[in-house]
């Protein structure tokens, strides 16, 4: 019985194996999962920042896989959209559950994407030889905001109305070819069926492509260059006999199992958020997104969703005309200069160590200064503008900037401590 069991086994091994040859000589199946899977040695002192990663892509499946199934009942056009969202939160099965998923999954997606570079700027991830993963990081960074943003606009709530006319009016402000451009993007003489209409296409089609893109080519850098750890020392300097670094460990099973268990983690909080504060107060889904679009009808005070407000505080904190252009102008400078900033890292960092544990006083004190400049004008970007509010986002503007510029300066004057040899269990 038992032997019949084991030759029963043994022809299915067979098999199996058969198969994998098979397509291997005509696809590089082994080499690819042992390339990136079984044979890709990652340092064996990743920490809590770098389940970050795994976690975004689980974000991006998700917002692929929901969007899909709300694409089926919503009607992208000026009368249908908001009813059809209505629809898909009554009528449809479920509907309402995968448009949950999909409208927080946007925040917790955020959320995790700002962690995960906040993890790059700790450990020195943007230094060399990582310029170009830290590059398709900020494109995928910039893909996504826009992703965002064409996507709000959709339920054709009162909100997503008149944020969209705000953020289009920006274009507008672009000196000489601003008011054409604006009328081309929009596509009509105000925000319309026409414009809802190409967002729905940029938000279902283009960019989810670009960003499925963006990722694809985000792995492939990072397991050419392989991966920085929370010590920022190159592992693959140090390797044994056979040609393995001896700070590595196989990233499969190691980090699969370590990944597993972190993705379900995040599901859990993931799914108390969803279940039971899926608006989170009017953070996640604003109050006035619950009335239809009006033209005629401006929100009390409009803001966008919190993960672009510490943007669009530094875009309102410009009050002033300069150079015979006007404020409205040099905010959107300030904010887009706030956003595309990070980008020049790996050139403004000059000091001798990658990780914040072996940088000195300064870039800690500097790394701090921005997290709460960062956390104080998303604050501000929720509220409706005062004297002192404008004041405070002005400082905090300012404070945000002097991280990155005054960076090449503190990272060379700054003592820092010595590297260790080997990574730091
Ligand atoms: C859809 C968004 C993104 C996805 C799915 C994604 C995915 C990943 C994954 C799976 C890793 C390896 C695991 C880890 O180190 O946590 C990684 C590493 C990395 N990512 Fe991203 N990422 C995204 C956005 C970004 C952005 C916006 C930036 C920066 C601007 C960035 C910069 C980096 C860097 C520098 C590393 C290497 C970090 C290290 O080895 O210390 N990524 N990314």
């Amino acid at each position: 019985m038992a032997e019949d069991k084991a030759q029963e086994n043994n022809k299915w091994t067979t098999m199996w194996f058969g198969f994998v040859d098979w397509v291997d000589e005509r696809f590089p199946m082994t080499e690819t999962y042992e390339y990136h899977m079984s044979k890709y040695y990652a340092p064996k002192n990743f920490n809590f920042w770098y389940y970050f990663g795994v976690l975004a892509i689980f974000m991006l499946v998700n917002q692929i896989l929901t969007g899909v199934w709300l694409t089926m009942a919503y009607a992208p056009t000026g009368d249908g959209a908001f009813a059809s969202v209505e629809y898909i939160m009554r009528d449809v099965e479920y509907g309402w559950l995968i448009r949950y998923l999909h409208s927080t999954g946007a925040s917790f997606f955020f959320l995790v994407v700002y962690i995960h570079m906040y993890r790059g700027l700790m450990y020195g991830s943007y230094r060399g030889p990582r310029e170009l993963l830290w590059l398709i990081g900020m494109a995928i960074f910039l893909a996504l905001m826009a992703e965002g943003f064409f996507g709000y606009l959709l339920p054709w709530g009162n909100m997503s109305y008149w944020a969209g006319q705000v953020i289009l009016s920006l274009v507008g402000a672009i000196p000489v070819i601003g008011p054409d451009l604006m009328e081309w993007v929009r596509g009509d003489f105000l925000v319309s069926d026409a414009t809802l209409n190409r967002f729905f296409a940029l938000h279902v089609i283009a960019l989810p492509l670009v960003l499925v893109v963006l990722v694809f080519v985000h792995m492939v850098a990072l397991h050419h260059v392989g991966s920085n750890n929370p010590d920022g020392i190159e592992i693959k300097k140090n390797k044994n006999k056979e040609g393995i670094p001896v700070d590595g460990i196989p990233f499969h099973p190691y980090y699969t199992v370590h990944d597993i268990h972190a993705t379900v983690l995040f599901l859990i909080a993931f799914c108390v958020i969803v279940f039971y504060a899926p608006e989170m107060g009017g953070y996640f889904i604003e109050k006035p997104n619950f009335i239809p679009a009006d033209p005629l009808a401006t929100p009390d005070h409009i803001a966008p969703v919190w993960y672009y407000t510490p943007f669009y505080s530094m875009l309102r904190a410009a009050t002033f005309p300069l150079l015979g252009l006007d404020a409205k102008f040099w905010g959107f400078v300030v904010m887009v200069g706030a956003i595309i900033i990070p980008a020049a890292l790996p050139w403004l960092d000059k000091s001798p160590v990658k990780s914040i544990r072996y940088k000195g006083a300064a870039s800690k004190f500097m790394l701090a200064t921005l997290v709460v400049s960062f956390f104080i004008l998303g604050y501000l970007g929720t509220l409706a503008p005062t004297a002192g509010r404008t004041a405070a986002a002005q400082i905090f503007t300012i404070v945000y900037f002097l991280y990155f510029v005054l960076m090449p300066w503190y990272t060379r004057v700054e003592k820092t401590k010595p590297e260790p040899e080997r990574v730091t269990v």
